[in-house]
């Protein structure tokens, strides 16, 4: 390239990287991936350091991300709040070592930490005297927004770090720095909600996590899950540990969430763990984009200092992107138990970290205006964990012009019926009380476990007894007879009992299920549980008027209308009716439900393979809520392993450290499953 054509180019990519970083920043709206962003900023440094002389201080090389938004206050950090360089296979990593081994022969018996890379955002938190005062974003690394009110929100930040018994005392003053993010289950969560409740949801957990720190209210930070995990010390008022390892233990000591770690003390070891992490990055409960790798010896590191705005003593080994693009074939829509209607996208198959793509969320019909997604596009489609494929938007430059703009629908996909559309709202509903797609949602959801858990019943049957007009509504359920059943296809003696039978048995749930069941807008579980304390019955509750339910803490006008709502529709009664004749009527204890018996405290439990009647998140919440802990890999401080389909080499160290191995039923057992609904179906009945 001639010098007038590098001048330009470096011009150009300024310009480039300078708009990527306000979209990916201030908007928290990033366009490219993070690897395409890498390899504009990297050919940006290799031409600046191959020609010093166009370096300009106000290069993006010279520092790190955009100015902080006006409206917070300005928090300068104590030290440069840092990035990392990033390596993408063993090479790199090889090089990486040969370069700092060059610097200092020591690095070649440093050993290293490995640490997941976490998909969040950095914060940076000051203590003074044991107490959380100060908490900022990292902004463009020199100076950073205050953010203090927001991160107090964040239940496992600490915002008191006392003296501890034993190990290292909290220093006077700290300067910590980790990453805030929303799990996915937690993200998941928030959006069942909002949908619910007929409220926008949300898109991906970074972006929400990231407008979620960045709120002025903080009360509405609250509202959001997020979670921090810290993994480093920036300052102070003591020495900092002389490794990275003895950093998270003492960090962990003072009452810090800190990112699981490996110690390694070789390449070989640390190729080894990123390639675990990178197996497991699908069974996780948080999105990791790669894996950390830092010297453990932190004095060493330190020397080896900075080069531009990374450290030298540390890297991030980053994972190939979840994200691909594909073409959109066509946009259809889903209607959910409210009505709900839902556009997703039929995708031309792909390949996305080894799984086979068809289809992908949309969000709602605001989201494919916005975005302008046409059917015919190439879109970029993102995959992480197991949360639903979603679209990100569309590739506009790969436009032919055969693309077709989108409108939604103003019938229903399913009954044909008129579909309804609020002004200013954005779910558009399908109001018609007797759509098929509508009742089998419903019954699914009656069926479902946090419901009336009828065992056996899913989907695939309820849409068969729909399509042959066998229930017209939950309650038919409790009318159906074996002759009903016999005659369909799949049917035989046994498996007619065994539904019949589950049915039966549901009979005896108690009345915060059956209200989850009922499926009401914005009635979950936790609202459900709260009626159920309140009231004595359905009928007590069908009696309720609208002011009664707002004094419910925890319900607002939106919840307490629905409800008052729901039992004024005279199909609504009449499942009632039907309910009460077929003796499904559970009367409330009227005092506080138990919480969840803690049965699995203090256990360390690592789950392995397929089971049967959970995924990977679920089966972490089920251990976690009855206060158990699931870890990755088993170790000497394993409890029980539990095992499914396909269990991996998990099973093999289980074996050999003698480690107990449960099946699905027995880890049920062990949590006590089987006890606690005898109790609480004895309750019921002595009330
Ligand atoms: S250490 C000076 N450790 O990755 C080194 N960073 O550029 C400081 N990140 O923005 C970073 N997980 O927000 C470190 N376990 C981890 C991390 C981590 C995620 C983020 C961090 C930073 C980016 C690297």
């Amino acid at each position: 390239m001639e010098d007038k054509e590098i001048r330009k180019r470096v011009e150009q990519l300024r310009d480039q990287i300078r708009e990527h970083n306000y979209r990916y920043y201030v908007l928290n709206e990033p366009t490219i991936s993070d690897k395409e962003y890498d390899q504009l900023y990297n050919e940006l440094k290799r031409l600046e350091e191959e020609h010093p002389e166009l370096v300009t201080e106000d290069s993006p090389t010279q520092r790190v991300g955009a100015p902080p938004a006006e409206a917070f206050e300005r928090v300068e950090h104590p030290s440069p709040v840092l990035s990392l360089d990033n390596a993408y296979n063993r090479e790199d990593l090889e090089n990486w070592l040969k370069r700092i081994g060059n610097l200092n022969p020591e690095v070649a018996d440093a050993g290293f930490t490995v640490e997941p890379k976490l998909d969040g955002l950095t914060v940076v938190l000051h203590y003074r005297d044991g107490v959380f005062d100060l908490g900022a974003t990292r902004g463009n690394s020199e100076v950073g927004e205050d953010i203090t009110e927001n991160l107090r929100t964040i239940r496992s930040l600490p915002l008191r770090i006392p003296p501890t018994s034993e190990g290292p005392q909290p220093p006077d003053y700290l300067v910590v720095r980790g990453e805030a993010f929303i799990k996915l289950g937690d993200f998941e969560g928030l959006n069942r909600r909002l949908e619910e409740a007929g409220e926008r949801t949300y898109v991906n957990p970074r972006n929400t996590a990231a407008g979620s720190l960045r709120q002025l209210d903080s009360s509405l930070t609250q509202e959001r899950p997020l979670t921090v995990l810290i993994y480093q010390i920036v300052t102070s008022s003591e020495e900092i540990p002389e490794t990275q390892v003895q950093v998270l233990e003492s960090l962990q000591g003072w009452g810090f969430p800190v990112p699981e770690y490996d110690y390694c003390p070789d390449l070989e070891c640390v190729l080894e763990v990123i390639n675990q992490w990178e197996e497991r990055r699908d069974q996780l409960d948080y999105e990791i984009d790669g894996a950390v790798v830092k010297l453990n010896d932190q004095e060493l590191a330190a020397d080896l200092g900075v080069v531009g705005k990374a450290p030298r003593g540390a890297i991030a080994y980053k994972y190939p992107a979840q994200v691909v693009s594909t073409r959109l074939e066509s946009i259809e829509v889903n209607v959910g138990r409210t009505g709900v209607l839902t556009p997703y996208a039929v995708l031309d198959p792909v390949e996305i970290g080894g799984v086979t793509v068809r289809q992908a969320t949309l969000h709602n019909f605001d989201f494919v205006a916005e975005k302008d997604i046409r059917e015919g596009d190439r879109v970029e489609v993102k995959r992480a964990g197991d949360v639903i494929p979603y679209v990100i938007g569309p590739v506009v430059a790969d436009r032919t012009g055969g693309e077709i703009p989108y409108s939604p629908p103003r019938k229903c996909p399913s009954c044909g019926e008129p579909v309804e559309h609020l002004e200013g709202e954005v779910a558009y509903y399908c109001v018609n009380l007797s759509c098929p797609a509508q009742l089998i949602r419903n019954v699914e959801h009656f069926v479902s476990r946090p419901a009336m858990d009828i065992e056996g019943l899913g989907i695939k049957l309820v849409e068969q007894f729909v399509e042959q007009d066998l229930i017209k509504d939950v309650a038919d359920l409790y009318y159906l007879k074996s002759e009903d059943l016999l005659g369909l296809e799949g049917f035989g003696e046994k498996k007619v009992n065994n539904i019949l039978g589950a049915v039966q048995e549901s009979k005896d749930r108690s009345l915060e299920k059956l209200i989850t069941g009922l499926g009401i807008r914005g009635v979950g579980e936790v609202v459900a549980r709260d009626l159920a304390e309140r009231y004595q019955d359905l009928d007590e509750l069908k009696k309720s008027e609208q002011e009664d339910l707002e004094e419910i803490e925890g319900i607002g006008p939106n919840i307490a209308w629905a409800v008052v709502d729901w039992f004024q529709q005279a199909a609504n009664l009449q499942v009632l009716d039907k309910l009460k004749t077929a003796g499904v009527w559970p009367v409330s204890r009227g005092e506080s439900q138990p919480q969840v018996p803690q049965s699995l405290e203090g256990l360390t439990l690592v789950v392995t393979g397929r089971l049967p009647g959970f995924n990977r998140r679920e089966v972490t919440e089920y251990i976690e809520a009855r206060g158990g802990r699931v870890t990755g890999s088993v170790s000497g401080n394993t409890d029980y392993l539990v095992a499914g389909e396909d269990p991996g080499s998990k099973l093999d160290q289980a074996r050999d450290e003698e480690v107990p191995i449960l099946d699905e039923d027995e880890l049920r057992g062990l949590a006590g499953e089987h006890l606690s609904t005898e109790g609480e179906r004895k309750g019921e009945k002595s009330d």
